[in-house]
């Protein structure tokens, strides 16, 4: 998590604050920019901020207009509070020497320890300032000239952890970068040479671009990449991909436009994906043929959050269509050294690229002989580059935090992944193809069902100390549970996601009067079952909203019925996750928050 943004050339710190907005997805806590100017005497010029970009574009007010280097952050806490105090940059005690980081240094307290017995003064509570008096300790002990990127790198040596870190230091004319387990890539344009947590903020500033690897410690100057040992310089290549403006167009939050951007997104999803006569499906882009992944001993998934739920779902349409057994794992929990061997395949799936449980969990999975492939949306993301194959999800970017449109499309990847290694008969594959095919218009008619019930819907759940998902058989019961994490992500109101069979085995004791339960019943196999969980609920006093497309008894029982698509049974996620999403979306706003940037959360999970 934690954005940094550094540049050199003109007009630098407004270049960095550009920058920066772009990457206030990684965490929106506070904010800070640095900067060194032409002639420039004395300690580094500073500003920082709690709250958003904006706040810091105000408090700077033009004073940085005309630097000609500058380093900027936005922040995610993890050591400390948020507070001025504790937003990056850091700085060395005479303010010469100035930082940003983004990562954990884990051995902070003992670096911190030395140095207070040198004298240093440790203003903040982060794990990052040390850095800053490190290099000033290292520097002090150099005679003139000063070999400052020889200082930075026996720094860097002394750190134990992750880091992405950009320096300045005042009679320095360049930024000190370094990069170990933390994405940087540095980019090239007409007139900079700038440092990113990603590529993003060099769409429109920068046409070359080069990945910084663990290890690396440079100087970049205005000529370009400087190192000790001039072996390790990337090369600089051509910056693919075109950037998104985030901009919600005539719907009120990026997550409402992302939400009904789904038709599209999933449509770009299966495009060239489904033959021409729209009866077979393939998903190329993966190093192992499908009669070599039709072989393999095991398939793992690994991922977190909504990709997690996304996994949950596709483990249940590969054991549909395939025989290869199949199973998906939290990746911060992954057990690689039980489930990885050499006819193993593990697949991370990620919106971002960028998720480090996930990025790790992949990496421990190819050390134990694993194949590793991914399913992502981010081209040209960290774990996209690591795993350098598999399939991307083309969603479009994604800028609400609380991800919609790439769940939807990782759970249509998977599902043409599991037809690409599928057993079943062609007359089968080609029915679902054909249902497939009709997903998109499906959802634009769900999407704008004008029947107010999620209004409705969202009243009940509003003021509700916690809302009960439920849904039963291997889909659906799967998907209440991304229900239940959307709705928490921005309506801040506990959720609980159970199979509706399982509610009398404990959590039925939760249910008092006015409970919303959110009951998921498809016309499917499981439809009467449902019914009975339903009605258990209701005489405990439960404020029943029932999605279904089912139009029968089942529907008295409800409060509020929403009322959805009919599809294919092995579609139905697909249509049931839109009202899910909705209602998440609206209860949020009842309650007042900014669900696009829902408190203490982050779009990029780059730490552990
Ligand atoms: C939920 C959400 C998170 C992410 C999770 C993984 O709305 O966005 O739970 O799904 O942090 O992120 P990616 O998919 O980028 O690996």
């Amino acid at each position: 998590m934690c954005g940094i943004y550094g540049c050199i050339g003109p007009n630098a710190s407004t270049m960095v604050l550009q920058g920066l907005r772009k990457l206030e997805y990684r965490g929106y806590d506070s904010a800070g920019l640095a900067a060194i100017f032409p002639k420039h005497q004395g300690p580094v010029k500073m500003e920082k901020t709690v709250g958003y970009v904006s706040d810091l574009v105000s408090k700077a007010n033009g004073r940085f207009d005309g630097a000609h280097i500058s380093i900027g952050h936005t922040r995610w806490a993890t050591h400390g509070q948020v507070n001025t105090n504790n937003a990056h940059p850091h700085s060395s005690n005479d303010g010469n020497i100035t930082i940003v980081h983004n990562g954990i240094i884990e051995n902070a307290l003992e670096l911190s320890n030395k140095i207070i017995k040198l004298g240093y003064d440790i203003k903040s509570e982060t794990d990052t300032e040390v850095i800053s008096h490190l290099i000033d300790i290292e520097l002090k002990n150099q005679s003139k000239p000063k070999n400052y990127l020889g200082a930075f790198s026996n720094v860097t040596s002394q750190l134990i952890g992750s880091w992405a870190i950009a320096a300045i230091i005042s009679d320095l004319e360049g930024i000190l970068v370094s990069k170990n387990g933390a994405p940087m890539a540095i980019g090239k344009g007409v007139n900079n040479i700038s440092v990113s947590s990603d590529v993003q903020p060099f769409y429109g500033a920068c046409s070359e671009v080069a990945y910084m690897n663990d290890g690396d410690n440079f100087l970049l100057t205005k000529d370009g990449i400087i190192s000790q040992d001039d072996s390790n310089i990337p090369n600089f290549s051509i910056l693919e991909g075109i950037y998104d403006e985030q901009n919600p167009g005539l719907f009120e939050h990026m997550m409402l436009k992302e939400i009904h951007d789904q038709p599209i997104s999933l449509s770009n999803a299966l495009h060239g994906r489904i033959s021409s006569d729209g009866l077979n499906a393939k998903l190329s882009g993966f190093s192992l043929s499908p009669s070599e992944m039709k072989n393999l001993d095991k398939i793992n998934l690994v991922s977190c959050g909504t990709a997690y739920y996304a996994s949950l779902i596709i483990v249940e349409y590969i054991r549909k269509y395939s025989k290869v057994p199949v199973e998906a794992f939290r990746a911060s929990e992954f057990p690689s050294e039980n489930t990885c061997s050499k006819n193993t395949l593990t697949i991370g799936i990620t919106q971002s690229g960028e998720t480090k449980d996930t990025l790790d969990a992949l990496m421990e999975a190819k050390k134990c002989g694993s194949h590793v492939s991914s399913i992502c949306n981010v081209i040209g993301s960290t774990i996209a580059r690591f795993t350098n194959n598999g399939a991307y999800l083309y969603a479009g970017s994604e800028f609400a935090v609380a991800s919609t449109k790439a769940y939807t499309n990782m759970i249509a990847i998977g599902l043409l992944f599991a037809l690409t290694i599928s057993d079943i008969s062609e007359n089968k594959k080609r029915k679902i193809v054909k249902s497939i095919r009709k997903l998109p218009n499906l959802i634009s008619s769900q999407l704008i069902i004008h029947d107010e019930s999620i209004q409705h819907a969202s009243k009940l759940i509003r003021d509700s100390k916690k809302v009960i998902f439920i849904g039963r058989g291997d889909l659906t019961s799967k998907l209440v549970q991304e229900g239940a994490l959307k709705m928490m992500e921005v309506s801040y109101i506990p959720c609980l996601a159970y199979p509706g069979g399982e509610l009398k085995h404990g959590p039925i004791a939760l249910i008092e009067d006015g409970t919303p339960v959110i009951a998921i019943a498809p016309s499917d196999s499981k439809l009467h079952l449902m019914e009975s969980s339903i009605r258990e609920c209701k005489s405990r006093g439960a404020k029943i909203i029932l999605i279904t497309d089912h139009e029968g008894p089942i529907t008295k029982h409800a409060d509020v019925t929403i009322t959805t698509m009919k599809i294919h049974s092995d579609l139905t996620p697909f249509i049931n996750i839109i009202p899910l999403q909705l209602l998440a979306y609206k209860a949020g706003i009842e309650n007042g928050i900014n669900v696009d940037r829902p408190r203490n959360l982050a779009k990029s999970v780059t730490v552990v």
